[in-house]
């Protein structure tokens, strides 16, 4: 089976990522057709980014980046699990996704996102933006949570119906686009450009 890793995208205290992203990754092991893992940004212990060199480059100095590309080498596939700060993405889950490069490329990515009256969205069309620049392929297939604090009950979620019908669809997507990109995914990126032409790291 395919391997999913459903990324936890804040490491706020109190944060709602967790339960929602517990929820999630709950339906998609029932779903049984991934290979399901919930992977959490916040025990990586990852300082703003700190390396020294591109991140197509993949020359990794410091443990922490090691670690956290060897954890995302694993997935076939990805779930961005994503709150929205003042219009965009949590820094955090921003800082470590430029900490890597081709450990992204060619892997396919929903969105399960929350928030005020916008639900995330706004967020998730800045990631998607975003994702594109190492080659991987945001899916319009997602769960959109609008005005999440009424779907909190003494801090547990409960889900609206509208997210328990959106899950299977996005799962159905992330599973045709994973077979579709395998072969590239194998293969791994062409070598590492940037616009301005071949990277030249500095010595
Ligand atoms: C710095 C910050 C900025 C925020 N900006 C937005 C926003 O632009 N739109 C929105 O809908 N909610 C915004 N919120 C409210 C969040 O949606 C809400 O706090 C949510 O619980 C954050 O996710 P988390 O609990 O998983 O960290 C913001 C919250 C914070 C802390």
């Amino acid at each position: 089976m395919p391997k999913l890793q459903i990324i936890v995208g804040s490491t706020r205290p109190g944060r709602l990522a967790g339960p929602i992203a517990k929820w999630a990754f709950e339906r998609a092991v029932a779903d049984g057709r991934f290979e399901v893992e919930l992977v959490d940004i916040a025990e990586y212990e990852l300082p703003v980014l700190d390396e020294r060199h591109h991140p197509v480059l993949g020359r990794y100095e410091h443990g922490h980046t090691q670690r956290w590309a060897a954890k995302i080498r694993e997935a076939d596939a990805f779930i961005f699990v994503s709150p929205e700060y003042n219009y965009g993405p949590s820094a955090a889950l921003l800082n470590a996704f430029d900490y890597l490069g081709r450990e992204w490329t060619y892997a396919p990515v929903a969105f399960v996102s929350y928030g005020g009256i916008a639900g995330g969205l706004r967020a998730v069309q800045v990631m998607k933006q975003i994702v594109t620049t190492v080659r991987m392929m945001p899916l319009p297939d997602g769960v959109v949570l609008p005005l999440v604090m009424q779907n909190f009950e003494e801090g547990d979620f409960v889900p609206p119906p509208s997210a328990q019908g959106a899950v299977a669809p996005m799962l159905t997507e992330l599973l045709r686009w994973t077979h579709a990109l395998g072969p590239l995914r194998a293969e791994g990126p062409p070598p590492p450009t940037l616009p301005s032409g071949p990277v030249a790291p500095r010595p």
